[in-house]
């Protein structure tokens, strides 16, 4: 039996595995030393095709948390940018390296990677998902809703909670473009069983394979053209920038987004109590008005440190 593990969709994750992984992710929040010698020895590669802040230093300082070496890698250094095949890539680097972390476009290029690697693979965003951010934003709002029901401060002591509890009665309402944080919704839903409600201009369009994959597994998601309507009684209000990285500045699909920006009147339609995450870059008043993102900024970089925390509970589990 093959018993590598990749991540390279919501989808190679059981729910319970997930439940794990929030409630791992909570302790190793508590106290940062937990862990420390998991990745002893091992050497953990960053291959980055495009840019990032969050996700490259949230894993590089994970893995030397749990102890291992990590090795960041820019094609624009590696014969890879001057077009050496990734599965070529990738079996030279399964001889030096313990496993891998991949920042790339199409979804199918991850995959040869995983391929050939050998080793486990952690997707960090390719052009259809964006899985270890989408577990973050969970645990995000399970540690938010938690604190507020259990009323305490510590992640660790609301996490004790019912997991299954809060986020099965959710309701989650993501604005913007049909990307690959949309995407990444629809996959999580299909798994942990919430309501979710994706606003964005007629003629917006979910990608049909991440549709169908979500229809047979049992996943069920509404696309709303009015926003207000979508924000009718949520929980969670969360967005995206309106291009994504790769994608060309069409002014022609920001002015169709535009309507779908987050504003009081979204915000005054949701739960009193709604959180509202955004996984960063923003663009203040693009999708999000200035007012709200400053509202609720406490919670968005809250979110950005969570990116630590749930991807050394991931790595504990795959590496
Ligand atoms: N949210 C996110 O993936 O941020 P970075 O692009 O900075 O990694």
């Amino acid at each position: 039996m093959n018993s590598i593990r990749n991540f390279l969709s919501v989808y190679d994750l059981t729910a319970d595995e997930i439940y794990d992984i929030l409630s791992r992710a909570a302790l190793l929040k508590a106290d940062r030393t937990l862990g420390s010698g998991c990745l002893k020895g091992k050497k953990i590669g960053l291959i980055f095709e495009k840019s990032s802040t969050r996700t490259r230093v949230s894993f590089e300082v994970g893995v030397m948390e749990l102890g291992g070496y990590p090795i960041f890698m820019s094609p624009r250094d590696m014969q890879l940018g001057r077009g050496e095949p990734i599965k070529d890539t990738a079996r030279v680097l399964s001889r030096y390296i313990d496993g891998a972390i991949i920042r790339t476009f199409e979804q199918a290029r991850i995959e040869e990677f995983a391929g050939y690697f050998k080793k486990p693979v952690i997707n960090g965003l390719t052009d259809l998902y964006h899985p270890a951010q989408i577990l973050t934003d969970i645990f995000t709002v399970y540690e938010a809703k938690s604190k507020m029901r259990n009323n305490t401060n510590k992640a660790a002591d609301a996490i004790a909670g019912d997991a299954g509890d809060i986020i099965k009665n959710l309701k989650i309402a993501y604005f913007g473009d049909a990307n690959n944080m949309a995407n990444s919704w629809i996959n999580l839903q299909a798994v942990m069983g919430f309501e979710l409600v994706l606003a964005m201009p007629d003629g917006f369009k979910i990608d049909d394979l991440v549709a169908g994959e979500s229809q047979k597994r049992g996943g069920r998601f509404a696309v709303s053209h009015n926003k207000i309507q979508a924000a009718n009684n949520a929980d969670v209000v969360t967005t995206d920038v309106f291009i994504s990285m790769g994608q060309n500045e069409e002014q022609a699909k920001i002015d169709k987004l535009k309507p779908f920006i987050i504003d009081d009147a979204v915000i005054d339609n949701a739960k009193d109590d709604v959180i509202f995450l955004h996984c960063l870059p923003v663009h203040r008043n693009e999708e999000v008005t200035e007012a709200v993102f400053e509202r609720f900024s406490s919670i968005v970089f809250e979110e950005a440190e969570n990116r630590l925390h749930v991807q050394k509970a991931i790595m504990e589990m795959l590496f």
